[in-house]
């Protein structure tokens, strides 16, 4: 049995470096967010659209988060959905936080990119101070062409000093990293850091052709662990992992959390790292999701430590604000 508790879990800092604001929302803001616009969504209360968060799959996800985003319209909602994230990832001791969004289900609906990026950045400037950072990873999707992804790399362009990376997310099957190669260098060569979802419901060869991009990291990428030269090139290259053990539980990536292979990688070298993806939909936030993964697969305190230590190393952070995070674990671990 662990000797790992949830108090001793929140109280410590941590990173979220892998959660779609899009999934962030709870059932509740979902309604207020509908009732301000004037929508009205198929499910009776928030109880019962809670109730429907059983998925089979990652593009049964898909469909329930991208009807999800019509409640969502306004610069001030943009901006609440971010600051509601924001406080409760703080709540959960979380220090730094990583906020992907995908614009492309706003722009099909005319929404204005200004409105989106104005809303998050906003709250997020809101949301900082010397004990709490935050940003934005605009994400593409990757159900989608190459030239729409080009479209939304030069529609953020205004922003770009205050953007973090550029990712892909989306239905991963048929879907390869290298369908978006010249997106990627283009990304690259704009001076953005990247990060790709690859080996979610793909295959270790998606994970390998991210490797390939030379992104700074992958998100998800536990199908590598089926690959033991990939998983030696991963620790190899100190490339991160940003993996999300409970939204692979609720969409039957893994059996069961004890079957999950965080803590091989992590044993293996590989620098993974534990995220929430969205945490609403999928039953936990990062105290959550470590708590589930210390119980299921037997951490031990050392372990937890380092998957941490993981987080503010591959955090998009300046080097001093690093620092400062590693300092803050210690005096945590030994107070
Ligand atoms: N995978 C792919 N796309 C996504 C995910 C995910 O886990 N969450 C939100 N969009
Ligand atoms: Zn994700």
């Amino acid at each position: 049995m662990t000797e790992i508790t949830e108090a001793f879990l929140r109280a410590l800092p941590k990173t979220d470096l892998h959660m779609h604001l899009e999934g962030s929302l709870e059932p509740e803001t979902m309604f207020m967010l509908a009732q301000r616009n004037g929508l009205t969504l198929r499910w009776p209360s928030p109880e019962a659209l809670r109730a429907a968060y059983a998925f089979r799959d990652l593009p049964d996800f898909l469909a329930l988060y991208f009807e999800a985003c019509a409640v969502l319209c306004s610069e001030r909602d943009f901006h609440d959905a971010t600051a509601a994230y924001l406080r409760r990832a703080r709540q959960d001791g979380v220090a730094h936080a990583e906020i992907f969004f995908g614009p492309q289900s706003f722009t099909e609906r005319g929404i204005p990119v200004a409105a989106m990026m104005d809303g998050i950045l906003g709250a997020i400037a809101e949301a900082e101070d010397a004990a709490f950072s935050a940003g934005l990873l605009v994400s593409v999707h990757r159900h989608r062409s190459e030239e729409a992804a080009f479209e939304v790399l030069r529609a953020v362009e205004p922003w770009s000093d205050r953007i973090l990376g550029i990712g892909m997310g989306g239905a991963e099957i048929g879907n390869p990293p290298m369908k978006f190669a010249r997106f990627f260098r283009a990304a690259q060569d704009a001076g953005f850091p990247t990060m790709v979802h690859a080996g979610e419901e793909g295959p270790a060869a998606y994970v390998r052709d991210a490797l390939d991009l030379d992104v700074q990291r992958i998100d998800h990428g536990v199908a590598a662990a089926a690959d033991p030269a990939l998983v030696a090139d991963l620790a190899a290259r100190g490339v991160p992992l940003t993996v999300c053990p409970l939204s692979n539980l609720r969409l039957n990536v893994v059996p069961s959390l004890a079957a999950h292979p965080l803590a091989s990688l992590l044993r293996a070298g590989v620098r993974v790292t534990v995220n929430s993806d969205d945490p609403p939909y999928f039953g936990g936030w990062v105290t959550e999701n470590l708590l589930a993964c210390a119980q299921a697969m037997d951490l031990s305190r050392a372990e937890i430590v380092q998957l941490l230590r993981n987080g503010f190393d591959a955090a998009f952070v300046p080097e001093p604000r690093r620092a400062a995070l590693h300092a803050q674990l210690e005096a945590s671990l030994a107070g």
